[in-house]
């Protein structure tokens, strides 16, 4: 077999295109969305979004997922004004015009969305937990995998994910009927979207932009003390090659 032949050989376990471009198409595309249309989310593909979340990795596979379906007006309305009341108080950390560029941002589609969920992890859930021992948090950066497999699942259905972290989390716990010992890690706002912005919203609105990548990336160390000039192809790529968007 010659060199071309074998480098056109895939990788056991690649997917075929298209479906390698559409993993990277949800990646690239998925945006915090924060405006819907009122239409609701067939249910169907709801439960496929939540089967999503539930397929995440997690530590030990512990699972301490759950998920709270909020459709309810009236604990919507009062996780709204939760919401109101931490923005205001977090305003008091800029100043002007950042403070006003700040309360000029839509941070969520509380009400607007069709549906809310509520991602909680149950620290818990099992008594001892494979791999949990030295680091305990592992329970909710899994219960956050759970959040990102559901959310670019969503992206690849049409439909829109926007997270809400500016709550207090007692009172969600308290709107919501949450025990105590449970942690709400995602307050979610799903439904169809406005549209889907080609870059985030807070890049577009000026208060942010993406990190260049080559700021990023250590070789061997923190302080690439060992040269990273034994990567030379990985660098070249990490500074050329794109997710593109199509
Ligand atoms: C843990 C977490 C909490 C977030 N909380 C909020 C929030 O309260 N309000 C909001 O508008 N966006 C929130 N976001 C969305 C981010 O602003 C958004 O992901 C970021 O600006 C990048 O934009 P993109 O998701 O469209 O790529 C949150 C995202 C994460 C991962």
């Amino acid at each position: 077999m010659d060199l071309q032949s074998l480098q056109s050989v895939a990788p056991p376990g690649q997917f075929p295109e298209p479906e390698r471009s559409g993993v990277y198409r949800a990646i690239r595309q998925r945006r915090d969305i924060r405006e819907f249309r009122d239409d609701p989310i067939d249910e169907t593909t709801l439960a496929r979004l939540i089967q999503a979340a539930h397929h995440g990795p997690s530590v030990g596979f512990m699972q301490p997922w759950d998920f709270i379906v909020v459709r309810d007006m009236e604990r919507r309305r009062q996780v709204k004004a939760l919401f109101e009341r931490e923005r205001q108080a977090a305003a008091c950390f800029y100043d002007e015009p950042r403070r006003s560029a700040y309360l000029a941002l839509k941070l969520e589609g509380i009400l607007e969305s069709p549906v809310n969920l509520c991602v909680t992890c149950d620290p818990t859930r099992a008594e001892v937990v494979l791999g949990r021992n030295s680091m305990p948090e592992t329970d909710v950066y899994s219960t956050c995998c759970a959040v990102q497999n559901l959310w670019l699942a969503a992206r690849s259905e049409g439909i829109g994910v926007g997270w809400v972290s500016i709550l207090k989390l007692p009172q969600l716990r308290q709107i919501l009927g949450i025990p105590h010992h449970i942690v709400p890690v995602a307050y979610l706002c799903m439904g169809h979207p406005r549209d889907f912005p080609e870059e985030p919203l807070l890049q577009t609105a000026g208060w942010r932009q993406r990190l260049p990548l080559e700021q990023l990336v250590h070789f061997d160390d923190w302080d690439n003390t060992a040269g990273g000039d034994s990567w030379p192809e990985l660098q070249d790529a990490l500074y050329t090659c794109t997710i593109q968007r199509s």
